[in-house]
């Protein structure tokens, strides 16, 4: 595996999350009020795992790290993540008028997941069917 620097830092990142995730779970767990487990849910999926598997997906597929869209969708999942999930548990919590930006916030999320996906069919999947065409003239 080759390592790099964005693979990195989404590593650092995942375990923030990992680490108020679970803090939240515990909290949850002991106090029986579980009114937030979305907002513990998602800090963990959008937070821990998917960062993680960002920044694992990023060391065995190093050209999905690098140039502006892949800037881009750190940049929109790192800023959409916390906003949409401090925005969630406002709401929860009864905070009036969050409904806008939580709405906004969730769509960063979605439109950095839609990025993510674009750079891994382009850069992964053609990657591969260059490698098996080198493959195939070599034999
Ligand atoms: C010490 C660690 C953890 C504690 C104490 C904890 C605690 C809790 C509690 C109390 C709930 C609410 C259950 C309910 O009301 O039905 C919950 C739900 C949930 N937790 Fe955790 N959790 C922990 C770690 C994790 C981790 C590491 C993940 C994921 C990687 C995770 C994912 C979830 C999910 C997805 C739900 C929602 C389940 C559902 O939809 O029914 N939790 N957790
Ligand atoms: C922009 C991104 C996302 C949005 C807006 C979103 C929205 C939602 C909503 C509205 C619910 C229902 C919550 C409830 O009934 O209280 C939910 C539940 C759930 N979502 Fe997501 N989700 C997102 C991303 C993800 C991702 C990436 C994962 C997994 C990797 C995930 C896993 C789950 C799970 C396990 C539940 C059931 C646990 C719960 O009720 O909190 N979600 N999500």
């Amino acid at each position: 595996m080759t390592d790099n620097t964005r693979s990195r830092a989404w590593f650092c990142m995942a375990v923030i999350y990992f680490v108020v995730a679970v803090a939240l779970g515990l909290v949850m767990g002991g106090s029986g009020d579980h009114s937030l487990m979305a907002v513990h849910a998602h800090l963990n999926l959008l937070g821990w795992v998917s960062m993680s598997l960002f920044g694992l997906i990023g060391m065995a597929y190093p050209a999905i790290t690098q140039g502006r869209m892949a800037s881009w969708q750190f940049w929109l999942h790192n800023i959409g993540t916390p906003v949409m999930l401090g925005a969630l548990a406002a709401q929860i919590k009864g905070v009036a008028g969050v409904d806008p930006l939580l709405g906004i916030a969730s769509a960063l999320v979605g439109l950095a997941a839609a990025l993510f996906a674009w750079l891994v069919i382009t850069r992964i999947s053609m990657q591969r069917v260059t490698a098996s065409a080198v493959q195939r003239r070599a034999s």
